[in-house]
């Protein structure tokens, strides 16, 4: 049986979360962080999921003490956020390719808790499509055709289960690198910056669902329409000053944008507590700026060091407040594809 393993860098948002929701254009980038969604076809129609190191929690375990046998209990929650984008992948990918529903075999590796606010769910989407176009169309991912064909289909894999997601993250995935999205094409603009930035990527626990956070955003813009308007028109600028920034290697000024950027993540109600204060924080031990990263309510962070010893003392500092930093750089690449063809 044929088995295809596709390796996905995650990502961070480099600026213009939220906004990027309402078609405004946002920066992203794939981090040297890797998740690896491999796949095989199975002769019957079950979906068989196997987890690998992927935080999936069991709840408890049922013995029975006298036949001596056990069940587990699964913690539904996270067994449904990792599953519902898989599923939804597959008959997404089904419909688009005109294949009838079959049985397929979908081993999760990944080191990271779902929901770290690092686009976890979109590599899984992605991965979930791209196992399905290898196993029932073709994988030669090098074709454009194809490789927009998986981040368009990821995307709608995204906006059915989460109800509204942006093609920030399913393309930035992808495509990889620095990619200025332009979410009213949709289209990622990859962005050279000209030297390697060192740069502080963690996470702390995120408390809501990406979902969640985006419809609180809805919220407060139902309310405050035109305050809220005026925010995304500055995000769209701080973005528009940052691929320019990126591109010449200005880090001081890049480190600006960041704190401005953070601050209205601050006014959309998304920064937690914690954040605040390791934002705070690093800024005092001289990072050029730093902002949560991504949908909020804990999860990622970014800060932009001044160069590798520097990246070095601010990982400490964050480690020190109880984040995890995942890296200290940014990647190049987006997925690529092992294809096993057996006989
Ligand atoms: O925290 P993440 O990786 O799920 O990023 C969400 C980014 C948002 O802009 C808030 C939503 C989206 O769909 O772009």
């Amino acid at each position: 049986m044929n088995t295809v393993s596709i390796r996905l860098p995650v990502k961070i948002t480099l600026f213009g979360e939220h906004a990027v929701v309402y078609n405004k254009p946002a920066i992203a980038s794939t981090i040297p962080v890797f998740m690896n969604v491999t796949g095989r076809r199975l002769n019957d129609e079950k979906l068989v999921v196997k987890f690998h190191n992927a935080n999936v929690l069991i709840k408890g375990i049922v013995l029975d003490r006298l036949s001596n046998s056990y069940t587990l209990v699964p913690d539904d929650v996270s067994v449904s956020r990792f599953t519902s984008y898989i599923v939804t992948g597959l008959e997404i990918c089904e419909d688009e390719l005109k294949v009838s529903r079959g049985g397929y075999e979908i081993n999760i590796e990944s080191t990271l808790p779902m929901g770290a606010g690092l686009g976890t769910s979109a590599a899984i989407s992605v991965g979930t499509i791209a196992v399905c176009i290898s196993l029932n169309y073709s994988h030669n991912f090098e074709d454009p055709y194809i490789k927009r064909m998986i981040a368009l289909l990821a995307w709608k894999t995204e906006r059915r289960v989460q109800g509204a997601a942006s093609p920030m993250d399913t393309f930035t995935i992808t495509y990889g690198g620095i990619r200025y999205i332009k979410p009213w094409i949709p289209e990622a603009e990859i962005i050279v910056p000209p030297r390697h930035f060192n740069i502080v990527i963690g996470y702390t626990p995120k408390r809501y669902t990406t979902a969640d956070l985006v419809r609180s955003v809805k919220n407060l813009k139902s309310k405050e329409e035109y305050l809220l308007n005026m925010l995304l028109d500055i995000t769209e600028r701080v973005v528009e000053e940052a691929k320019n920034a990126i591109a010449n290697n200005d880090i001081e000024k890049l480190g600006i944008l960041m704190n401005i950027n953070h601050g209205i993540l601050e006014s959309l109600g998304v920064v937690s507590l914690e954040h605040s204060n390791i934002v705070k924080t690093l800024i005092a031990a001289g990072a050029l700026g730093a902002k949560t990263s991504g949908a909020g309510g804990g999860g990622a962070f970014i800060a932009l060091a001044r160069d590798r010893e520097h990246a070095a003392l601010l990982k400490n500092v964050a480690e020190a407040l109880g984040a995890k930093v995942v890296a200290l750089e940014l990647y190049e690449m987006g997925f690529t594809i092992n294809y096993n063809k057996m006989e």
